[in-house]
C-alpha cells in the first residue's frame, strides 16, 4: 500500500494558484475543492477554473465536488481533464450511474462520505470505485479541527475494502496535519488531503515530505498491513 499526499489548494493564494501549484511538487495530487454554496455553505471554483488548473498543474488534479446534483455535473469534470473525480454520496441520486459515467469519461472515480454518513449500506458499491473519501471535518471550509470520531469508520472502511479484496484507495480530508496524520494512517487511510497544514507551512513541499514520512511510518505498523489481523484484535 502506497501513501499518497494530496494538498488542498483551498488554502493556497487564489490570486496565484498556478504559482502555488508549483510549491507542492513533492506531492502526488493537487486536490481541488469545488463548492457550490448549496451542498456546502461556501463557494469556490467551478468547471472553467478546474479546466484551467488541469492545464497549469504539474500534478494530476483530484477534484472533490461538494456540489448538489453531481449526477448531472461530475462527468464534466472528468471530461475537463481531472484525473480523479470525487462526488458526495449524500448529494447523488444515482451514485452507481454517476460513478460509471466518471469512469467512462476517463477519470478515476471517488465517492465521499460526510462525517455523520455511515459506511454501512455502501459496501456493495466499493467495486464501482477507485477511491473512498471519508471526510474528517464537516465539508465546506479549510482549517477546521480534525474529528477523531471518524477514526472507527476509517477502520471499518479499511476492513470492508480488505474483506472484498477491492483495489480502492481510502482518502481522508479535513484537519489532517503532522499532529493527526498518524492516527489516520494507523486506522487505514492511504491518501491524505491537507490544506492549511501544507499551505500554512513556511515550505509547503517540505511539509509534504514530513507528512509522507509520518504516514509511511504509521501505516507500516498498522493493523491493516499485517496479514490476517483484524481491527477488533488491537
Ligand atoms: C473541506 C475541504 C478540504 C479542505 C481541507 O471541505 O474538502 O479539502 O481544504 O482543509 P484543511 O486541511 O485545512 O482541513
Ligand atoms: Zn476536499
Amino acid at each position: 500500500m502506497t501513501v499518497q499526499i494530496a494538498p488542498s489548494i483551498l488554502s493556497a493564494d487564489f490570486a496565484n494558484l498556478a504559482r502555488d501549484l508549483g510549491r507542492i511538487s513533492e506531492a502526488d495530487w493537487a486536490h481541488v475543492d469545488v463548492m457550490d454554496n448549496h451542498f456546502v455553505p461556501n463557494l469556490t471554483v467551478g468547471l472553467p477554473v478546474v479546466e484551467a488548473l488541469v492545464k497549469a498543474s504539474p500534478l494530476p488534479v483530484d477534484a472533490h465536488l461538494m456540489i448538489a446534483d453531481p449526477d448531472r455535473w461530475a462527468p464534466g469534470y472528468a471530461e475537463a481533464g481531472a484525473a480523479s473525480v470525487t462526488f458526495h454520496v449524500e448529494a447523488a441520486a444515482a451514485p452507481i450511474r454517476t460513478a460509471r459515467a466518471i469512469r467512462a469519461a476517463g477519470a478515476r472515480v471517488g465517492m465521499a462520505l460526510k462525517p455523520a454518513t455511515p459506511i454501512e449500506g455502501y459496501e456493495d458499491l466499493l467495486g464501482e470505485l477507485d477511491l473512498l473519501l471519508l471526510m474528517t471535518v464537516e465539508p465546506g471550509f479549510g482549517g477546521q479541527p480534525f474529528l477523531d470520531l471518524v477514526l472507527p469508520k476509517i477502520r471499518r472502511a479499511r476492513a470492508a475494502i480488505a474483506g472484498r479484496g477491492a483495489d480502492v484507495w481510502l482518502q481522508v480530508d479535513g484537519g489532517v496535519s503532522a499532529q493527526t496524520i498518524e492516527r489516520c494512517a494507523e486506522a487505514g487511510a492511504d491518501v491524505f488531503v491537507a490544506g492549511s497544514a501544507v499551505y500554512g507551512a513556511p515550505d509547503p513541499d517540505r511539509m509534504v515530505g514530513e507528512l509522507r514520512a509520518l504516514a509511511e511510518q504509521a501505516s507500516a505498523r498498522a493493523w491493516w498491513q499485517q496479514a490476517g489481523q483484524r481491527p477488533d484484535q488491537e
